[in-house]
């Protein structure tokens, strides 16, 4: 499989992966026909590429960390939650725990720890989605930091309820297009505090997942919120939801802004590091994250195009690649190439269809 641009789709690919709607339903199923008026439905939601499998990228698998029905399952119970939550007050903690337990096994199953993903979301559901992938990778970070099952637990429950609180803040300010004024930018500031309000007594919570939801805005120079704590006071899970926050929210779609990629992304939050993130966990977590996620079109540094075939643990931004097109000769390739082994060779961005759109050569080098 490998991610296209929704642009450059004909109709009549084969979809490698659900997309998910709004509401938590599937928007489009995996293996089923790309029809052409799927185009519009993907753009207006804010969706630009999408997986799909043909020819040229057979036998490129890309696993997902968890899987299609406990992702669905689990965007599902945020939503659940939220409705009980506002209707009765009530949080179903049982159910709470139950999800956090399946994620967990989903991930200790897998031999490696790595995130070797684009999450396609639509920006409309952004806050399911978002809780959901900060859950997932406050795990994966955890375990890689050699956290026990009870810790990970406590580290789902906080990364699903981090930003609980967001349910009080009104949509019109959560989701305002333009620039907050400085008022709309102190209510949604309020959201830890709000949050940790909320479960503060549940008896069911830990002191590990209150923390997370209450510090996951502190910065360890003291300049964060609510509480202005410095490093050595903000607990390990806290920021640990810090790094994980704001990952998904970098590399997401958001109304008012484009994602940054995956590397753009790494190379802020490593800035950030000097007065906000914890400089030794973030260096773990930089070691999980594909800086080019199978499936992705690359630009090589000899002038080659390939697609990213397999991502290793041991050498995370060189991976093996198929090489399809070289811009020099124009001429089309086919060949796999391992960049641990030829080090020479570089990857230099991922290519954009702005680069390729207009190129018939390329296009056909990549079957469009
Ligand atoms: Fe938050
Ligand atoms: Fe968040």
């Amino acid at each position: 499989m490998r991610l296209v641009p929704v642009e450059c789709l004909n109709g009549g690919e084969i979809i490698a992966k659900t997309i998910i709607d709004k509401d938590g339903s599937r928007l489009l199923a995996k293996n089923t026909s790309f029809k052409l008026y799927y185009k519009e439905k993907l753009l207006e939601r804010g969706i630009d590429k999408i997986y799909i499998v043909d020819d040229l990228s057979e036998g490129i698998e890309n696993k997902d960390v968890i899987s299609e029905q406990v992702r669905l399952e689990t965007i599902d119970l945020v939503k659940d939650m939220v409705s009980l939550f506002k209707a009765t007050q009530q949080i179903d903690v049982h159910r709470l725990e139950d999800t956090a337990v399946r994620i967990i096994e989903e991930i200790l199953n897998n031999k490696e720890i790595l995130y070797d993903i684009v999450d396609i979301k639509a920006k409309d559901n952004y806050t399911y989605c978002h809780s959901v992938n900060v859950a997932v990778l406050c795990v994966m970070l955890g375990r890689k930091m050699g956290g026990n099952k009870s810790y990970l637990k406590k580290l789902a429950i906080g990364g699903l309820l981090h930003d609980f609180g967001k349910i009080l803040v009104p949509d019109e300010v959560l989701n305002k297009p333009v620039k907050l004024s400085n008022q709309e930018y102190n209510l949604i500031k309020q959201h830890p505090l709000q949050g940790y309000h909320i479960f503060k007594e549940h008896p069911s919570l830990t002191p590990i997942t209150k923390a997370m939801i209450l510090m996951h805005h502190e910065q360890i120079g003291g300049k964060g919120y609510p509480l202005g704590l410095t490093g050595e006071k903000i607990p390990e899970a806290a920021k640990i939801c810090a790094i994980c926050d704001i990952f998904d929210a970098m590399t997401s779609k958001r109304i008012h802004r484009d994602p940054y990629t995956i590397i753009d992304t790494l190379n802020e939050m490593e800035k950030m590091t000097r007065y906000h993130l914890d400089s030794d966990i973030f260096k773990i977590f930089r070691s999980i994250i594909c800086y080019y996620p199978v499936g992705t079109t690359v630009l090589l540094s000899d002038d080659t195009i390939a697609i990213v075939e397999k991502n290793k643990t041991e050498a995370i931004n060189q991976p093996t690649v198929r090489v399809i097109y070289d811009l020099k000769s124009q001429q089309e390739l086919f060949k796999r190439l391992d960049l641990v082994l030829h080090d020479d060779i570089k990857i230099q961005r991922e290519l954009v269809p702005d680069e390729y759109m207009n190129n018939p050569a390329i296009l056909r080098a990549m079957k469009k």
